[in-house]
């Protein structure tokens, strides 16, 4: 029997997971179904339940409901718990296992897609809401020289990086908020924009002297050439938006689902030959 899975999120419309994940069932034989559930904004739990109880085996979460699914799991990952957020449920029985699979696709887009390892170099993200949180972990892990966290409200980043310094147990000097105007003069290899400004055409306020020379300038957000994006690319910066992340994130959650690691490569590739300026964030599937 084909099992079911969805994506739910409101809007959900512009998804773009429905054909990866056909393209994936297609590449592995899996027997899936996939659809894109619109969820009423105060409604995600009795939607959510309803899909599990006619037999669906899992969703991804996309905005605005990764909070919530958080709360709906009975069983988290460790990644999710330290992002706190889901965009990964798979039902089992009366089981509800959360994870989070959008760091370890951010990361995999840089380091495998990318080719720009991110061990001992020098990392800026900017933005401290949920998309910064949820790929915090992920990068340290790849122990970065340094990660700076910058963000227009500066108080919001060093709660994150508190957060962040305590868990993974690392000094305070590999880990460090700053206001963007106190990063004159410091370069770096890494800068990731995990902010929604590009979505309102704008960027943060970023020196110009910022990138390193080679840097790689990352924006989450897919679809559009963002603000910061040519701002990098007028800089010298090689750049690059968030679709590679998306397919990532969503080869990793088929993999929570079927235990099968589908290739990603020549989905993105299709998908970049098809892409329309949707302007979403990568890791919102
Ligand atoms: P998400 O869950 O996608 O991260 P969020 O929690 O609303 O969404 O966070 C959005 C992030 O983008 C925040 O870090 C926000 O900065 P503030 O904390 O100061 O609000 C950042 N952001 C949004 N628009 C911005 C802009 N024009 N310039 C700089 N930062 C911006």
């Amino acid at each position: 029997m084909t099992d079911k899975y969805a994506v739910i999120g409101n809007p959900v419309a512009h998804s773009k997971s429905p054909a990866i994940h056909a393209a994936f069932a297609r590449q592995t034989g899996e027997d899936i179904s996939y659809a894109a559930i619109l969820a009423p904004r105060d409604g995600f739990r009795p939607v959510a339940l309803a899909f599990r109880d006619e037999g669906g085996r899992g969703l991804n979460v996309t905005l605005p409901f990764k909070v919530e699914a958080f709360e709906l799991a009975t069983d988290l990952a460790v990644r999710a718990l330290e992002a706190k957020a889901v965009n990964t449920l798979k039902f089992d029985g009366a089981a509800i296992f959360g994870d989070n699979t959008d760091g370890v696709g951010l990361v995999r887009d840089i380091q495998d897609n990318l080719g720009c390892a991110i061990g001992g170099k020098r990392v800026l993200l900017m933005g401290a809401g949920g998309a910064s949180r949820g790929v915090m972990e992920p990068l340290l892990r790849e122990r970065p020289a340094a990660l700076v966290v910058a963000n227009r409200t500066p108080g919001k980043a060093v709660a994150l990086v508190g957060q962040f310094t305590k868990l993974a147990g690392l000094s305070p000097l590999r880990v460090a908020a700053q206001p963007y105007d106190a990063l004159g003069g410091a370069q770096f290899d890494l800068v990731i924009n995990a902010t929604s400004a590009g979505l309102a055409n704008e960027m943060p306020p970023l020196p110009h002297d910022v990138f390193a020379p080679g840097a790689l300038a990352y924006d989450m957000v897919y679809g559009t050439d963002t603000p910061f994006l040519r701002f990098a690319r007028a800089q010298g910066a090689a750049t690059a938006d968030g679709l590679g992340m998306l397919v990532e994130q969503a080869a990793e959650s088929f993999y929570v689902w079927r235990g099968v690691r589908p290739q990603t490569r020549p989905v993105i590739e299709r998908l970049r030959m098809q892409e329309s300026g949707a302007g979403i964030p990568g890791g919102d599937a």
